[in-house]
């Protein structure tokens, strides 16, 4: 690929992703994520490559002090996953300055929505709308919240929900905008969060359908509300979510999911 087409800039998705994974074997996760994305990193510098887009993750920060999270934030993981988001980060920052690298990372918070063509078929799947879109649609017999005894209005964890489109849009907004050398790490999150018990709400609206649910332990690790400031991005990148209005996210979720099931059968 490098070799017969001329690549200006690379984002880099690829990565291992499951939390408790990474919990139970972090040497595959430094593997992985860590040593295979610097041997990546060598090969675009033997191609002259200078461009890099990073995704990284909320996870960098850990527990937060202060909702909304900002970027300088104290980065303390509590997870490898999030350890090696954190270590490619800093990997990056030397790119830049000694290699006159253009580097970003953008910290995602909980991406989610489709596209009429892409959207999240995970396996096994971890992710809330569509373990939400699976027990609306009989898939799995129940979806399970994970505690609802935490100090957020209604007891259950608030996230912050960004649409994959406005995801994208990020990316591109940072080609364009960032000519010169450096590093830049920035949140992607819509700049509010919904609890679990909103999210299921939001669903049965948008599907006409009762969620089955049933309430179980906490997971461990979980903060209670991780949420975006995204001031950063919308002030130097001119970004503005357009998409993650939590309806606007289930809705298309749910088309794409619609979708796909009347192509299989
Ligand atoms: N989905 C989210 O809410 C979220 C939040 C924060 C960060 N991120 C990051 O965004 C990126 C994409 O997330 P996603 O939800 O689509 O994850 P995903 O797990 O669905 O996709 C990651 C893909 O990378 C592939 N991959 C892993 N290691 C690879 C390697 N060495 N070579 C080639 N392919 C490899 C996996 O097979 C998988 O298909 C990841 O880097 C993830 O850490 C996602």
């Amino acid at each position: 690929m490098l070799r017969t087409n001329p690549v200006d800039a690379v984002f880099h998705f690829a990565a291992k992703a499951l939390i408790p994974e990474s919990v139970a074997n972090p040497g595959y996760f430094f593997d992985v994520n860590v040593a295979s994305a610097i041997a990546f990193l060598e090969t675009l510098r033997d191609f002259g490559v200078k461009r890099f887009v990073f995704s990284s993750s909320a996870a960098v920060y850990g527990n937060p002090k202060v909702v909304p999270i900002p970027e300088d934030h104290a980065k303390d993981p509590v997870n490898s996953y999030g350890e090696t988001k954190l270590m490619l980060e800093r990997v990056l920052r030397w790119y830049a300055s000694a290699y006159g690298w253009t580097a970003v990372a953008f910290r995602y918070f909980n991406a989610s929505g489709a596209t009429s063509d892409a959207g999240e078929n995970h396996r096994p799947e971890t992710h809330i709308i569509p373990l939400l879109l699976e027990a609306v649609n009989g898939e799995r017999p129940y979806f399970e919240i994970y505690g609802d005894d935490y100090h957020t209005p209604d007891g259950t964890c608030v996230r912050d929900y960004v649409h994959v489109s406005d995801i994208a849009a990020s990316h591109l907004l940072a080609l364009k905008m960032l000519p010169d050398a450096g590093f830049t790490a920035y949140n992607i999150g819509a700049g509010h969060g919904y609890s679990v018990r909103e999210v299921i709400s939001a669903v049965e609206e948008v599907t006409g359908s009762k969620v089955p649910v049933r309430v179980g332990k906490r997971r461990a690790g979980d903060p209670a509300v991780l949420c975006a400031s995204p001031e950063k991005l919308k002030r130097e990148l001119k970004w503005e979510p357009r998409h993650s209005e939590l309806k606007n996210i289930i809705q298309t979720a749910w088309e794409w999911k619609m979708k796909s099931a009347a192509i299989a059968a």
